[in-house]
């Protein structure tokens, strides 16, 4: 094993050893390379007079640089988004989203937590996650509706194991905490380490937790960490503030997660993706809470994660960092946000409304929904797939299927207007459907 990884290793051993056994092989070895990167990083410093380190081209003090591209970016120096960014990513981003995430989660209170890693986008979280704390055979415990990369990720890319606990009741009024804590319970007894990723709100039923249901899911992963078994559990925050209503738990529950027990890991997985509505900036962060306030261990774990992304992607995009941390920064940056949150949750709240009628009711059932950007229905009589192509070629309309019944409508792209329309035409394609 490399010389580095040794190091790092043995930081963690040191005071979190469930940690270290909780990583993969591969986190295992993972170390951040000193070579070019960091010789260049000491010629920034010193060599004041001839500096030939670095893969960049220059031109006197600055970047060299095309006009044909920079005439595009009028208002950022070409030396503040053409080099490469660090593996890290840039530094003062890193700390502003950190700001954030304390100032998002309140709960987070005085909690140590890394310094959030730049990811390229929260898929890219996922796999960095994958390839840290899972190995071939490793159980990952995920509701049996879930965003569908994550099997590409665990399972086809990593050779990890996906066991399902039901994400609802069989009457579809919440958030299915028996078979969640059966599930974990049961895997807990047969393995040594588990992994969950909780993702809310949700992808695809648009559901977050209430406060009572998310203390629940957080003291039965805890009970299980305190009872010997080592819990990986990764917030996926991708739709992260998106919550419209009152009783909802507005903070990730990263915030009683991290640091809450020596065998349990909190990995956050979020991004500007879909918070800062910059989908194609790929954009996101990983961040790490373990027990007791162990900068050391967290720091080791961020050398892992920037290695992860050296080996891979190298770097994440610098021009969308350098915009990002602009946006945060700007003067009205909370208004604008408040003014796409309250679109949202317009749109959110109007599908409740025409949801109310009780024409629809034979039709299809509606999962609970309350935040982020989709909602599911689950119907009677007609397939899924049959009735989203019915829907397309008949009514020009698109929505997603899923699995046999289960359709998704994403109402953070649908204006208000078009809500009412859109059921009308769901429950026309249903009856063209019945009648054969
Ligand atoms: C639950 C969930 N996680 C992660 C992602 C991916 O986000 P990104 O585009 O930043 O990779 C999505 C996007 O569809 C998602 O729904």
């Amino acid at each position: 094993m490399n010389p580095i990884a040794k190091e790092l290793n043995k930081t963690i051993i040191g005071s979190s050893p469930h940690v270290f056994e909780m990583l993969s092989d591969m986190g295992k070895s993972l170390f951040f390379p000193k070579g070019i990167l960091s010789q260049s990083a000491q010629a920034r410093e010193k060599a004041d007079k001839i500096n030939a380190t670095i893969g960049i081209a220059k031109e006197g003090d600055s970047v060299l640089s095309l006009l044909s591209i920079t005439k595009y970016i009028k208002d950022i120096k070409p030396d503040n988004y053409l080099p490469y960014a660090s593996s890290f990513g840039i530094p003062k981003l890193r700390n502003k989203w950190k700001q954030g995430l304390y100032k998002k989660n309140p709960s987070l209170g005085t909690k140590t937590i890394s310094l959030p890693v730049v990811t390229s986008g929260i898929t890219h979280g996922v796999s960095i996650l994958s390839d840290m704390w899972i190995d071939h055979g490793d159980v990952i415990v995920l509701p049996d509706m879930m965003w569908g990369n994550y099997n590409m990720t665990f399972c086809v890319r990593n050779h990890g194991r996906i066991v399902h606990y039901k994400t609802f009741d069989e009457n579809l009024t919440r958030f299915n905490l028996d078979s969640f804590e059966k599930v974990i319970r049961s895997q807990a007894r047969e393995n040594d380490k588990i992994i969950t990723v909780l993702n809310f709100p949700h992808n695809p039923s648009g559901y977050s937790l209430s406060v009572a249901e998310a203390e629940r899911v957080a003291s039965i992963l805890i009970d299980i960490a305190q009872k010997g078994t080592n819990v990986v559990a990764a917030c996926d925050d991708a739709y992260f503030g998106l919550f419209f209503e009152k009783e909802t738990s507005k903070e990730s529950i990263f915030t009683k997660l991290a640091g809450a027990d020596k065998r349990l890991v909190a990995v956050k997985l979020d991004g500007a993706t879909k918070e800062e509505y910059v989908w194609g900036f790929r954009t996101g962060f990983i961040t790490y809470g373990i027990h007791g306030d162990n900068e050391m261990v967290l720091e080791a774990l961020e050398k892992k994660t920037a290695g992860c992304i050296r080996g891979n992607i190298s770097n994440s995009s610098h021009l969308s960092q350098t915009i990002l941390l602009k946006s945060m920064a700007d003067e009205n940056y909370e208004t604008y946000k408040k003014e796409k949150f309250e679109l949202l949750k317009k749109r959110a709240l109007k599908m409740k409304e025409v949801l109310k009628d009780p024409k629809f009711n034979d039709a299809f059932d509606v999962y609970p929904f309350n935040s982020g950007y989709f909602m599911c229905i689950r119907l009677k009589d007609v397939n899924a797939e049959d009735l989203r192509l019915h829907l397309l070629e008949n009514y020009g309309t698109g929505l997603i299927s899923i699995g046999e019944k289960n359709i998704r409508v994403a109402f953070s792209c649908l204006e208000e207007n078009d809500v009412e329309t859109l059921f009308d035409i769901i429950l026309s394609g249903i009856f063209d459907l019945k009648k054969g």
